[in-house]
């Protein structure tokens, strides 16, 4: 079942119904302000850190789940209703929700009265804007009014939830004219005020969240909206909040244009007050200009044009004409879109990540670089360089970095020993796509500690020696507290309840990882051509005979007869072996190893892979292990305190189907590679949303396993590595065009009904026109000759190449 569809042509998901299994949401803003928006206009608004700097409020675990965001009531005659559905519950004559690349636009109807609310906030700009356009669509005149309302939040979102003795006392506003101004704590530290403005003259308005609702009444059938009368409340401690009241008569066919603008202001501290600031009162000129200029009309217009040509740009750069519509929106729109969204939130504000939590993650921040350098190149960079000061001389790394201050989160810990070689891939991915070697010259601290910066080069160097540096009895890497599989702990022992599997006391473990074996080979043959660059051609050398070592300690201890093992545990019994009763085969060493060419010859990879299908496979995806743990293992970790088919216990995890999908193209199955890539790809599964539940334009974390009661329904949609491995994997492997250090490999690996299509790619600054189609010639040619092997080098800046590829 759907809820809605896709329009290509606009790049918008469109909702016909807010009766959505999940909210569905989306994302608003490009650089410091953003919003989440959900199709019943739910959602909050942060500047840059949404733990730190929340503008709106959030109620988490609220039911319904979704209230609260930006609130709109029209009153026509007695009936109250909202554009957005929510939060007056009123059903509708007609709705639409359409979100599209940086905005969402309501269009709805009741009573011959029709409303269209576009909200997005302009590029560059601390604020959101709220356009509504109200037209009387019947043929008598019409009395509405129209209440606006959103909630503050008193900033630091943790202590807004909890700290309620101190916050009660301390919400203050003020109110001029048309704009609300949300200044707690002003008067003491923060620089920083936040307004709620509307570009009309108002007919009253509210503060106090109290007397907006009245006693018994939530935020479907507010007291002010009911009796039709705003209190002019001004808000005293308790929850302050900012509602407009705006009266018209429109005449059949009228409409008017009304402009909400929320937004952001922080001022130097000796232009914070108008007056003394024993008076109290704000400076307000940088409010009034922002309201000013985006409160009319034509700016709106204007700013809107701007956004699309900022999102045709970024999407401009990798353009597929498959002639599958399903495959080209997802390449061409969404997957882009979303690998975006993890660049701006990486995994902090979600509708399941609360932005109260988790900072940047050292490997999520590596791999989500995969899936937009394309995009951002110059941001791709600052993002490395910010990651690589984190890590630690030894090559190992924080785990974790808070965004606004770059420095190393000590709750999440150290340790993770895949860690490292994310580095390396990352800097890899950014050099294949930009060609800048510079970066590997960049000077950068150790731990942030001033005074050991080295060059890039350096962490790498640091990186590639901590897997060697840290052994185990196999010669396999050890794997620390986990490696990508959090969850799999075999160094933490943890009886506590409550307590973090991950960093909870360690005991001394001899534990390893046949996964990072994998990643070692892969990684550390990007560092050897990454040696061989800067001459070192020694060490390209030894790097290579080291990996040759580890391909041959995985083929001897890392092999189980049938598929790779996942690991050793701290008793150096096998863990994702045909000896143990549960978990007896996982996919992530399946994935890891053949990407990393391990057994390709030999045949073990063909094995491994024929097994993951067998066991790991079903209709939507590939599980992460079989069978799921039942019971809690202390020696294992948290992976076994899920239910079996959840998460790390046997969900279809998606951030590693593509892993297996880019191997399946290893040995030259195209077929599996496809249906794997297919299997969990949003637009090939928009017809089961009622299953899936969750956004049918963006991937999950996961989808529940087929050990679980409710196989395919998903959970954690947005901000996941998947939305990056799954554009790797079908840019680059499947659709094949592939950035290494000389130049894009083009090595399409697609099934037999892809016989012919195009793909536009923008690359070091020039453009590639690549057309491919079937034929028993096969070759690539470049402006007509053809060439040897696959590379096509790089061309001058803004050249148009033109290459035919016949696969
Ligand atoms: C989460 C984490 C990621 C980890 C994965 C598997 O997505 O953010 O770092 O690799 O879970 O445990
Ligand atoms: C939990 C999750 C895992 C995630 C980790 C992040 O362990 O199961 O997916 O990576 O938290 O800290």
């Amino acid at each position: 079942m759907k809820y809605g569809f896709f329009d290509d042509e606009k790049r918008e998901y469109v909702i016909e119904t807010p009766f959505t299994p999940l909210p569905w949401i989306n994302y608003l803003g490009s650089q410091e302000f953003f919003g989440l928006i959900s199709n019943t206009g739910g959602g909050y608004c942060f500047y840059r850190d949404a733990k730190l700097r929340r503008l709106t409020r959030f109620r988490y675990n609220c039911v319904p789940r979704d209230t609260g965001g930006r609130m709109f009531y029209i009153n026509d005659n007695g009936t109250i209703w909202s554009p957005t559905f929510l939060p007056s519950k009123t059903p509708l004559d007609s709705y639409r929700c359409r979100h599209g690349m940086g905005y969402t636009i309501f269009e709805s109807g009741k009573n011959g009265v029709e409303t269209q609310l576009t909200c997005f906030v302009p590029l560059d700009v601390n604020c959101e804007v709220n356009r509504l356009v109200i037209k009387n669509s019947s043929d008598m005149t019409k009395d509405l009014s129209i209440v606006s309302a959103v909630e503050f939040c008193l900033w630091n979102a943790v202590d807004d939830s909890t700290n309620f003795q101190r916050n009660y006392n301390i919400g203050e506003v003020e109110v001029e004219g048309s704009v609300i101004y949300h200044k707690t704590e002003y008067r003491e530290r923060r620089n920083h005020y936040a307004f709620y403005s509307v570009n009309q003259k108002t007919a009253g308005f509210d503060t106090d969240l109290d007397s907006f609702l009245g006693r018994f009444n939530s935020y479907d059938t507010p007291q002010a909206v009911i009796n039709g009368r705003s209190g002019n409340t001004v808000a005293h401690g308790w929850s302050p909040i900012g509602s407009h009241r705006l009266e018209y008569t429109l005449s059949p066919g009228e409409e008017k244009e009304i402009i909400f603008i929320l937004g952001y202001i922080e001022l130097p501290g000796n232009e914070k007050w108008e007056g003394p600031a024993a008076n109290g009162v704000i400076n307000k000129k940088p409010a009034q200009e922002l309201a000013a200029k985006y409160g009319n009309s034509e700016t709106v217009k204007k700013e809107l044009g701007d956004l699309a040509l900022y999102w045709n740009d970024l999407l401009g750069r990798y353009e597929a004409d498959t002639g599958d519509k399903k495959l080209d929106r997802m390449v061409n729109i969404w997957n882009q879109y979303q690998c975006m969204t993890t660049f701006n939130m990486s995994r902090s504000a979600s509708y399941y990540e609360s932005g109260t939590g988790r900072g940047m993650g050292f490997r999520d921040s590596c791999q989500d670089l995969l899936g937009f350098v394309h995009m951002v190149p110059g941001r791709a960079r600052e993002r490395i360089l910010d990651i690589a000061a984190i890590q630690f001389k030894s090559g190992g790394a924080w785990h974790q970095y808070q965004p606004l201050t770059k420095r190393g989160n000590a709750d999440a810990g150290m340790g993770f020993n895949d860690d490292p070689l994310w580095l390396i891939a990352c800097t890899y991915a950014y050099i294949a796509e930009t060609g800048d070697y510079s970066i590997l010259d960049e000077l950068v601290p150790f731990d942030n500690k001033e005074g050991t910066e080295r060059p890039l080069f350096e962490h790498l160097r640091a990186s590639f020696n901590y897997t060697l540096n840290n052994l185990g009895p196999h010669k396999l890497p050890l794997i620390g507290r986990a490696d990508w599989n959090d969850c799999l702990n075999l160094n933490c022992f943890s009886e506590e309840p409550g307590e973090s599997f991950q960093t909870c006391a360690n005991i001394e473990s001899e534990a390893e990882s046949v996964f990072i074996a994998g990643m070692f080979v892969l990684y550390g043959a990007q560092f050897a051509e990454l040696c061989d660059k800067k001459g070192y051609t020694d060490e390209a050398d030894a790097a290579r005979r080291e990996i040759k070592n580890m391909s041959e300690a995985v083929l001897a201890h890392g092999w189980d007869g049938e598929w790779f093992l996942r690991a050793y545990d701290s008793n150096g019994d096998k863990v994702g072996s045909k000896e143990c009763n549960d978990g007896k085969i996982f996919i992530e060493p399946q994935g890891m190893c053949v990407m990393a060419g391990i057994g390709v010859d030999s045949g073990e990879a063909v094995k491994a892979l024929t097994s993951m299908k067998e066991r790991l496979t079903f209709e939507y995806g590939t599980c992460l292990v079989a069978p799921a743990y039942k019971e809690y293992h202390l020696k294992l970790g948290e992976i076994s305190s899920y239910p079996p088919g959840y998460k790390e216990n046997g969900s279809v995890f998606c951030h590693n189907n593509p892993w297996a999908s880019i191997a399946e193209t290893r040995v030259g199955n195209a077929e599996e590679a496809f249906e794997i890539y297919r299997r969990t790809c949003p637009a090939y599964i928009e017809n089961i949303s009622e299953i899936h539940r969750t956004e049918p334009y963006v991937y999950s974390q996961t989808i529940a396993g087929q050990e679980s009661p409710a196989p395919g329904e998903a959970k954690n949609s947005w901000l996941t590595g998947t939305a990056a491995w799954t554009f790797v994997n079908i840019s680059q492997y499947l659709l094949g065009i592939r950035p290494e250090l000389d130049g894009l490999r083009i090595a399409p690996c697609l099934p037999k009904h892809y016989d012919k299509m195009r793909v536009k790619r923008v690359y070091r600054g020039a453009v590639y026109e690549i057309s491919f189609e079937r034929s028993i010639d096969k070759g690539v040619w470049v402006g007509g000759k053809k060439i040897e092997g696959n590379i096509v080098p790089a061309a001058n800046e803004g050249d148009v190449v033109q290459v035919k590829v016949q696969m």
